[in-house]
This record gives C-alpha cells, sequence and structure tokens, in this order.
C-alpha cells in the first residue's frame, strides 16, 4: 500500500479510507491549546483513531496519555510504547484481569471498576504479578451505562486504597448521551448536572479521608461546557480528531466551531445505471451506518442510500454528473464503526497521498 504515496487519492482502489492531514493536525493542535490555556490535562479517547501514530501526535500536542475501551485496545498501544494509558470500561474476566496486572508492569496503567469484587480481584491479580494499578472508581453521571451511585464511591475508593498492589486514583464519570444532542442549551444543562453528580461523589470520598487526584470525563460534545465549568481535570474527548457528519449537526453556540472534518471514505462509481443514478463500491462493509447515512461530498444535490454490504447508491433529480471510474469522498456518520472496518488509512494533503497508516487497534473486540 506504501506504493501509493506520493499520488494522487484518485488513484486509489477504492473503498479507501482517508485523512485529510492537515485538518487532523489542526484538530490536534486547537485542543492541545484548549486544555492548555485551561490548564486542564487531557486524554484522548483512542477509540475513535485506534492507531498509536495519531495518540503519538496527540501526546506530542500535550495529552498525557490516551484511553481505550478496552483491553485489547489498550494492548495496541502498550506495544507501540504509549506508556499511560486509561481503560475506561471495567475488566472483569479472570483471564483479562491477570493479562492487566501482568502488563501492567510495562507502563502506567489505569482502569476503572464499580464493584468491590472487580477491586478484590484486581488486587489478587496485581499481587500475583507483582505490579501496580491505578484505579478510578465510575460513578454513573446519567448515562445509565457502567459507574455507582455518588453514596457508593466512598466504599469502593476505601477498598482500592486498601489493597496492596492498586492505587485509587480518582474518579471517572461520563454522559455519552449528551455528547450529540444538537441543542446547546440542553447539552450545558446536561453537562452540569453530570458535573453536580461527580463533584457531590468526590466530596463524599474527600470526606472519607482520601485525595480525589482524578476527575476524567468529557467528550467532544461537551468540551467547551466543561472547559468553562472547570469540575473535570482530565478531558477525555475521541472524536475531535475527525469530526464525522453526526457533530456538524450539533449546535456549538455562537463560536466557529473549533474542529473540522478530516476523515472521508472514497467510494468509486462501479455503475451508472440510468440518469440521476450512481452505484459505488461501499456499502455496509466500507462504512458504518449506526449513526445514520454518510453525507456525500463533491456532488451537489445527491442523495444518499445503501444498496447492500459492497453497494451504495446515489441519487438525484437532474444529472449526477458522475461517470464509472469517478470518485467520491463520503462523509461517514460515526467515525469509531467506520475505521474499524478497515487495516490502514491515507493520510494525504492537498489531494496527495503522503502516507498509509496501519491501524493495528481495529476489530479488538475484548
Ligand atoms: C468513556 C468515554 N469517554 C470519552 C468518550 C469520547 O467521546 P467523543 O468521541 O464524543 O469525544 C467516549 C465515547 O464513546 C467514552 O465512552
Amino acid at each position: 500500500m506504501d506504493s501509493f504515496v506520493g499520488r494522487s487519492i484518485t488513484g486509489l482502489p477504492t473503498p479507501a479510507l482517508l485523512i485529510d492531514l492537515d485538518v487532523l493536525e489542526a484538530n490536534i493542535r486547537t485542543m492541545g491549546q484548549l486544555a492548555a490555556d485551561a490548564g486542564i490535562a487531557y486524554r484522548p479517547h483512542a477509540k475513535s483513531h485506534k492507531q498509536p501514530l495519531i495518540a503519538y501526535q496527540q501526546i506530542a500536542a500535550g495529552a498525557v496519555g490516551v484511553c481505550c475501551t478496552k483491553l485489547s485496545e489498550a494492548l495496541v498501544m502498550l506495544d507501540a510504547g504509549v506508556g499511560d494509558l486509561l481503560i475506561t470500561s471495567p475488566v472483569v474476566t479472570p483471564w483479562k484481569i491477570a493479562l492487566l496486572a501482568k502488563r501492567a508492569r510495562e507502563a502506567r496503567i489505569g482502569v476503572v471498576v464499580d464493584s468491590l469484587r472487580n477491586v478484590q480481584a484486581l488486587g489478587t491479580a496485581c499481587a500475583d504479578a507483582g505490579s501496580r494499578l491505578d484505579v478510578l472508581v465510575e460513578i454513573d453521571v446519567g448515562q445509565k451505562r457502567c459507574g455507582v451511585a455518588p453514596d457508593k464511591a466512598s466504599d469502593i475508593a476505601i477498598e482500592v486504597d486498601r489493597t496492596p498492589g492498586l492505587r485509587f486514583a480518582g474518579l471517572q464519570g461520563y454522559q455519552g448521551l449528551l455528547q450529540l444532542d444538537a441543542d446547546a442549551e440542553r447539552r450545558l444543562l446536561g453537562a452540569k448536572t453530570a458535573n453536580a453528580i461527580l463533584q457531590d461523589a468526590a466530596e463524599r470520598v474527600r470526606r472519607a479521608g482520601l485525595p480525589v487526584d482524578t476527575l476524567t470525563g468529557g467528550g467532544t460534545g461537551t468540551i467547551q461546557i466543561d472547559i468553562g465549568m472547570g469540575g473535570l481535570n482530565e478531558l477525555q474527548p475521541g472524536s475531535y480528531v475527525f469530526m464525522d457528519s453526526r457533530y456538524a449537526s450539533v449546535d456549538w453556540g455562537d463560536g466557529p466551531i473549533p474542529f473540522a472534518c478530516s476523515l472521508f471514505v472514497l467510494a468509486g462509481v462501479v455503475s451508472t445505471p440510468m440518469p440521476g443514478r450512481a452505484i459505488l463500491d461501499a456499502g455496509w462493509k466500507a462504512i458504518s451506518n449506526d449513526g445514520g447515512n454518510p453525507v456525500p461530498l463533491d456532488v451537489r444535490d445527491a442523495r444518499f442510500r445503501f444498496a447492500g454490504d459492497e453497494h451504495c447508491a446515489l441519487e438525484s433529480d437532474g444529472p449526477l454528473g458522475l461517470s464509472a471510474g469517478d470518485c467520491v469522498r463520503l462523509r461517514p456518520s460515526h467515525c469509531d464503526t467506520t475505521i474499524n472496518l478497515y487495516d490502514h488509512c491515507f493520510a494525504f494533503r492537498g489531494g496527495e497521498v503522503v502516507a498509509c497508516w496501519p491501524i493495528p487497534g481495529r476489530g479488538k473486540t475484548w
């Protein structure tokens, strides 16, 4: 695939995953600057890009490390030399716990917990492995996914604190349901509520005699609100590097959107069976639809329709101006699940391929 470097993106075998490097770099720089100006640490979520090469760029721009959702994703980052990781979902099965404890000898690894039983299992595994884990208690700040209520936080934090091999590092509170709420006012109110729940939990832990070093959470959709509120001291945005089309429908208030779209799927026209219809070679295997349809670029007034595993259709009441062999960029609706479909991506500048990057974190299901 490296043989495409130096050539036009229009010569790539389609469908191909493209990253506009100028935009990606600007997004990474902007996030670094926002966090630095606010004096808040940031630990971007690598579940969006799944690529150590992008993690390095984020760390070079000031990130303290990266977040990963799963142990298998975290091991990809660890194998690539990323030395500070937070696993943002509990690791509970014995095999995974033993592996996590063993690999924790190599780097600083944090993991979230929301049960006493899990704390005990992690402690036993760390004692066996001779390692140490940072442990954060996850608080349910409104997402109704993992996490305990604030009044349960101190019991778990105390258990972490008295377990050899574990260090109580703080609390995580992520309200994912807010991130894509198009309404700026609702996002603000929701973020305030989430913050109040997290601060309540932190206060209870402090009253129990433990310091709360890290309060981590937040995502791309609440980044400016979280910075403005000042409740978190570590931010975990993921999608900002790519800005999928769902984020384009979010009302960002009066100011300019701080990030721009850098991720595309390049699809090739394979057939124009009738006027106003073009069939392209990107179906459900090439671009995800859990966040809705992708948005076709480069073609005016075209309606998008999935047409099977390997195909999609662009349709219009007038001529589309496309012929077989042409390429069209599609803006994915959900970056995480689209990237998960590709072994590698092509970074480009001004229409020219400048690098082919592997995506070693794709397909990591455990
Ligand atoms: C725990 C956690 N933190 C942060 C994020 C980042 O969210 P976003 O991609 O919207 O920035 C996610 C997204 O799924 C998440 O699950």
